[in-house]
């Protein structure tokens, strides 16, 4: 299988909470190369532009308001079969439903403060990696 990238984010809460070594060492002991990593509070509306794709749901409001409410380390990965890889790595999207080991499960506080993000296919792996970086890397 070809090496390929996905796109993350460890979001605020892990942040704060002080886990954003221990979740790259899980990532990287995962086989993940890290391509590129910074550190960046969004505002509101560049939250807002990051999630538009959820903009009906009803907890649109308060994901843009959490994801700017402190830094997030935004990251573009490359490892083989990089995306489905990656989901199964962070787990289910509400961290009382992840599997054990899962980085959700061990860092994630709630549904709503969940720790990561992971991008659900190449494609959008490719959109969301250049809203971050558009220079590539
Ligand atoms: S996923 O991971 O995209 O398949 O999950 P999905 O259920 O479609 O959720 C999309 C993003 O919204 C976040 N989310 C929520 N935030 C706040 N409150 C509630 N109830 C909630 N439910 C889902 C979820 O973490 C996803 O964010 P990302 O950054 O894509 O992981």
């Amino acid at each position: 299988m070809p090496t390929n990238r996905t796109f993350t984010m460890i979001k605020p809460d892990a942040v704060i909470d002080g886990f954003t070594g221990p979740i790259i060492q899980q990532i990287e002991e995962a086989g993940y190369r890290i391509v590129a990593i910074k550190k960046v509070h969004l505002t509101p509306e560049e939250a807002g532009k990051f999630y538009e794709v959820h903009k009906e749901r009803p907890f649109y409001g308060e994901l843009c308001e959490y994801m700017s409410s402190n830094p997030i380390i935004p990251m573009i990965l490359e490892k083989e079969n990089a995306v489905a890889d990656f989901r199964e790595l962070i787990g289910a999207t509400d961290p009382a439903k992840a599997a054990e080991g899962t980085i959700r499960k061990r860092f994630a506080r709630s549904l709503s403060s969940n720790a990561i993000h992971g991008s659900d296919s190449d494609e959008n792996a490719a959109i969301e990696g250049a809203f971050f970086f558009p220079n590539g890397n």
